[in-house]
Formats: C-alpha cells, sequence, structure tokens
C-alpha cells in the first residue's frame, strides 16, 4: 500500500493514557509528524511508516498485573529510539532487568526535577537552575502521577534526573538510544516538556521537522491527485471548519472533479449560509451546488418538540436532500468527508481495529450504504488545530477557520420547543448579539471554547416603558473546555454580560429576559437538547 506520507514518523504506541493523544500534539506543534497506534497493534501495520523512534505512552496498569500491556518484541529489535513515558518507562525498565516497585508514597501532582549531571541529548537546552544548590526555577516543574516506582535502574543505564521522591526520575542507555521518564512530558504542567519531546524527535531520532502545513498540502495534493485520477467527487459542505479545509484542499487536487453540495436547511446561525456561498462559490469559484431547503425542513419539522425526534429527522431530511442532488449528477466515485484524526485514532482502550468511523455528525453518515462511493478523507490524519493551521494556510476567511463548534442538527436543537421560522430568526439576532460582543472582547477565538443563545419553551411577564410584556426568554451559554467531553461555564465579565443582555432585550422583538448558564459538564451538558 502506498504510504499517506512521507514525513519524518515517530510512532506513539498507546497503553491508555488519557494523555496519549497530547504526546501525539506536542510533537506536532514542533512540526514533528507522529501517528499513535494501540500498543497491540500488529508489527507490519506499525512499520510499514518507516518510524524514526518509539514512545510509550503511560497506562492505568502495573507491570505485574495479571494481564499487563507488553512491550513488543519489534520495537526493541528495530534498533530504534524508544522513550518510554510512566508506564512505557517501567515496561522498559523490568524488561531490560531493572526493578520495580509499589511506591510507598503515590506521587502524583508537581514536582521539582534536578537534573544529574549527566550529559544527554534530552535535556539539551534545557536553561534554568541545574545543579543541586542551584535555585530550582518554577519551570522545572514536572507533573507525575504513578503508583509503581522505579528502584533500581537495568545495567547500561543512568538516572539523568531525580525529584525529591523519584532517584530515577529520568534515566538513560545513551549508546542503545533508550530514554525514560517518570513524569509527563505531554501536559501543559510540566512547562518544558514539549523540549524533551521534541529533543527526542530532533536530537535522538534525527527527525527534521518537516511537518509543516506546507509541506502537508504540497504531498495531499499529489496524493489526492493519485488516488483520485480522473474520478468525480461529492462533498457535503456544512461550513465547518472540517468539511471547509477539506474542500479547499480537495479543490486544489483535483479542481472542477469536486463537487460541493450545500444544503441550506435554514437552521444555520446569522450570515452562516451567505457566507458559505460567498466564499466558496462566487469568490473562489468552486463548482458549488447550493440546495435551497428551508421549506422542506421546517415542514419535516413541523409540531416536533422532542431533541431525539428532531436529530432524527434532520439527518433523514438531510440524506434525502443530498441523496436527490447526487442522483442528479449522475456519475460520482468518491464521497469526501472531513473525518479528522482523533475519530481514527486506534486507541488502546478500544482495542486493536482502527476505529474507521465515518463522521455521522455531517448527516451523510447514512450515504455509503444508500451509494456505491469510495470515500475520500483528506485530513484523516489530523488533529483539529492543525486542521485550523491547514485552512488558513489554504487562504480561508478567519471566520471559517476560527469558528467555534456547531452542531450538525443546528439551532434546532437550540430553539427548545417548536421549530418555527419566527423563533428561528429570533434565536438568530439573539445569537449574533452575543457572538458579536464576545469577538469585541476578544473572546471568541480564546477564553471560550463554544458560546452561543438558546431559545427557551417559556414565556415570563416584563414591563417595557408602561406596558406589561409576557415574551420568551434567552439562556447564553458560554464554556471553556479541551475536548467538549468535560467543560466548565465561562466566568465571563459581569459588563460583557450587561451589554449582552441590554442589547438583546431592546433589539430583539419577542425577547424580554436573559439567563446566564453556570452549569458545568458533567452535570449538564454544553447544548440545551
Ligand atoms: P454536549 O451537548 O453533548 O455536546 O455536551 C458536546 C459537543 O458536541 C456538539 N453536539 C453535537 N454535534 N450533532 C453534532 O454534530 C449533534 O447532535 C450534537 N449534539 C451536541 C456540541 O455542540 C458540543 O460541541
Amino acid at each position: 500500500m502506498k504510504r499517506e506520507t512521507n514525513h519524518d514518523t515517530i510512532i506513539i504506541l498507546d497503553y491508555g493514557s488519557q494523555y496519549s493523544q497530547l504526546i501525539a500534539r506536542r510533537l506536532r506543534e514542533v512540526n514533528v509528524f507522529c501517528r499513535l497506534y494501540s500498543w497491540r497493534s500488529g508489527e507490519d501495520k506499525v512499520m510499514e511508516h518507516d518510524p524514526k523512534g518509539f514512545i510509550l505512552s503511560g497506562g492505568p496498569r502495573s507491570v505485574y498485573d495479571q494481564n499487563a500491556s507488553e512491550l513488543p518484541r519489534y520495537v526493541l529489535e528495530s534498533g530504534l529510539p524508544v522513550l518510554g513515558i510512566c508506564y512505557g518507562m517501567q515496561l522498559i525498565v523490568q524488561h531490560f532487568g531493572g526493578r520495580v516497585a509499589a511506591s510507598q508514597e503515590r506521587e502524583y501532582g508537581p514536582s521539582l526535577l534536578i537534573r544529574n549531571e549527566i550529559e544527554n541529548p534530552l535535556f539539551q537546552d534545557w536553561h534554568s537552575g541545574r545543579d543541586l544548590d542551584e535555585e530550582l526555577l518554577p519551570e522545572d516543574q514536572v507533573w507525575m502521577s504513578h503508583g509503581d516506582r522505579v528502584e533500581e535502574l537495568p545495567r547500561g543505564f543512568m538516572p539523568i534526573a531525580h525529584t525529591r521522591n523519584s532517584p530515577f526520575a529520568a534515566a538513560a542507555d545513551v549508546d542503545r538510544h533508550l530514554y525514560c521518564v517518570q513524569f509527563h512530558p505531554e501536559v501543559a504542567h510540566t512547562p518544558k516538556g514539549q523540549k524533551i519531546l521534541s529533543n527526542f524527535a530532533y536530537h535522538v531520532c534525527g527527525c527534521r521537522g518537516d511537518w509543516t502545513p506546507a509541506k502537508f498540502i504540497a504531498e495531499q495534493v499529489k496524493f489526492l491527485q493519485e488516488q483520485v485520477g480522473e474520478g468525480r467527487v461529492l462533498l457535503g459542505l456544512s461550513g465547518g471548519v472540517d468539511s471547509s479545509v477539506a474542500a479547499a484542499l480537495l479543490n486544489q487536487a483535483v479542481g472542477d472533479q469536486l463537487v460541493c453540495v450545500f444544503v441550506d436547511h435554514g437552521l444555520l446561525r446569522q450570515g452562516e449560509a451567505d457566507q458559505v456561498v460567498e466564499t466558496f462559490g462566487t469568490e473562489a469559484g468552486f463548482n458549488l451546488i447550493a440546495v435551497k431547503a428551508v421549506e422542506e425542513f421546517m415542514e419535516s419539522l413541523r409540531d416536533v418538540t422532542d431533541p431525539e425526534q428532531k436529530r432524527k429527522i434532520i439527518g433523514e431530511q438531510f440524506i434525502r436532500v443530498f441523496e436527490r442532488e447526487a442522483r442528479k449528477l449522475g456519475r460520482v466515485d468518491y464521497l469526501a468527508q472531513g473525518t479528522i484524526y482523533p475519530d481514527v485514532i486506534e486507541s488502546a482502550k478500544e482495542g486493536d481495529s482502527e476505529a474507521h468511523t465515518i463522521k455521522t455528525h455531517h448527516n451523510v453518515g447514512g450515504l455509503p450504504e444508500v451509494m456505491d462511493f469510495e470515500l475520500v478523507e483528506p485530513l484523516r490524519l489530523l488533529f483539529k488545530d492543525e486542521v485550523r493551521r491547514l485552512g488558513s494556510e489554504l487562504g480561508l476567511p478567519e471566520q471559517i477557520v476560527w469558528r467555534q463548534p456547531f452542531p450538525g442538527p443546528g439551532l434546532a436543537i437550540r430553539c427548545l420547543g417548536e421549530v418555527t421560522w419566527e423563533r428561528l430568526e429570533r434565536l438568530r439576532s439573539a445569537d449574533a448579539i452575543f457572538i458579536d460582543e464576545l469577538e469585541k472582547a476578544n473572546l471568541l477565538r480564546q477564553g471560550t471554547q463554544q458560546s452561543f443563545a438558546a431559545l427557551l419553551p417559556v414565556r415570563s411577564v416584563g414591563v417595557m416603558g408602561d406596558q406589561r410584556t409576557y415574551e420568551e426568554v434567552v439562556a447564553l451559554r458560554s464554556v471553556t473546555t479541551d475536548d467538549f467531553m468535560t467543560a466548565d461555564w465561562a466566568r465571563l465579565p459581569h459588563a460583557l454580560l450587561g451589554r449582552v443582555s441590554n442589547r438583546i432585550v431592546n433589539e430583539v422583538a419577542g425577547v424580554n429576559r436573559v439567563v446566564f448558564d453556570i452549569t458545568s459538564k458533567p452535570p449538564g451538558t454544553i447544548e440545551w437538547e
């Protein structure tokens, strides 16, 4: 099989740590390409990438567990450099005849790392407090999270750093290119951890730092041209970051062979439908079919108030419209999707097979079964932040590149109760005011990860001028989160909330009350439905 990329590659073997993906992201940020595989993955699959080195992640187990995860033989037989992190360190130590024991004291949280006087590439350019008697700087902090600890190093290994509780916080067998750290260099609580990962990749494995958006584009364009040949590619463009960047990349590769179908279902935010048509159609001249299907969608949602029912109807309706357009086109050979790396990663927790999931949230999940397409997924190796960088490099407008996540069923699930055009317009106006004020306060790209308005299915009493009012309630939701699995409510400035509330009540007809949601996830969810 032809390799998708020819970048210098580090393989991260996942032993189930909650931080495994972070190791990959930290490396990619310093322009080193890497792939994450379960430690159980087959040798052929891993070695086909011709790696420059291995990183063994942390994991929840003890090397003494009955079903302990193992260090695959091919890793050491390859003679390539290996860096073991936490559990990964313990695997290496145990394998080479050192001693791992349950610690009296569980070490969890920050520790100060003290480097020993041993030249080694892992701590190259460390630049800060270094000797025992020199004052240590806060940047020397490392994050520990382990029960077992290394009591004795194997022959050939030297301790290269320690902490108060761990005499062997980091160790190396420089001649055999084997390195291990007991702490987690990948987390933000280890301020210089990225330096360690980068030193390993550059100075131990010899990576050249060839993972850049420009190189990725050049390579993918060639790859896509070969994959697609003369074929015709269909892509459902939602206006979200992933499908937009996939479209831009494919357009660069195969131009008019790409047909983008944008379904305007009337459930997007203010100005978004126009922006998609303008950006991709009018300005960039993509082969874009914009389908106006607002009435169809509104009709199918009439009288529906149950959120799951809304999702189901919208999903089915979308497929119906998309399929109709596809059939009109005649021959279509490929279906392109904006699947990204977290959707395809083979994780140690989920077993062995590469979970090749089809993103259902663009609502095209049912299509491949209905029609005979081959899939094209040009972003399947990228993390979200890399997709954004790529989008900028491809010249997409900022509003698209930095768009906050938006659910596939759109405003239908933020318009609680019945979805009517009038209520959608009300919600759109309130949401636009909130977003506008957040943008002005510089809180849209940074400081909050998702912010929106929801329209509640209740009315409350108010007074405006001398008039008693009885109108709808808008709830503002704004969260901070790393992964959208858990989230906290954003501590927005009171002055900002005050401005938003005033503007919504004054400018949006039919709304007389604004509330701010202060529920974290869990127990709440980010969306209201
Ligand atoms: P919750 O509400 O479950 O949302 O905390 C987590 C993230 O997922 C998004 N979300 C959806 N995205 N279709 C989607 O494509 C959906 O039905 C859906 N529901 C929630 C939500 O916006 C948040 O980013």
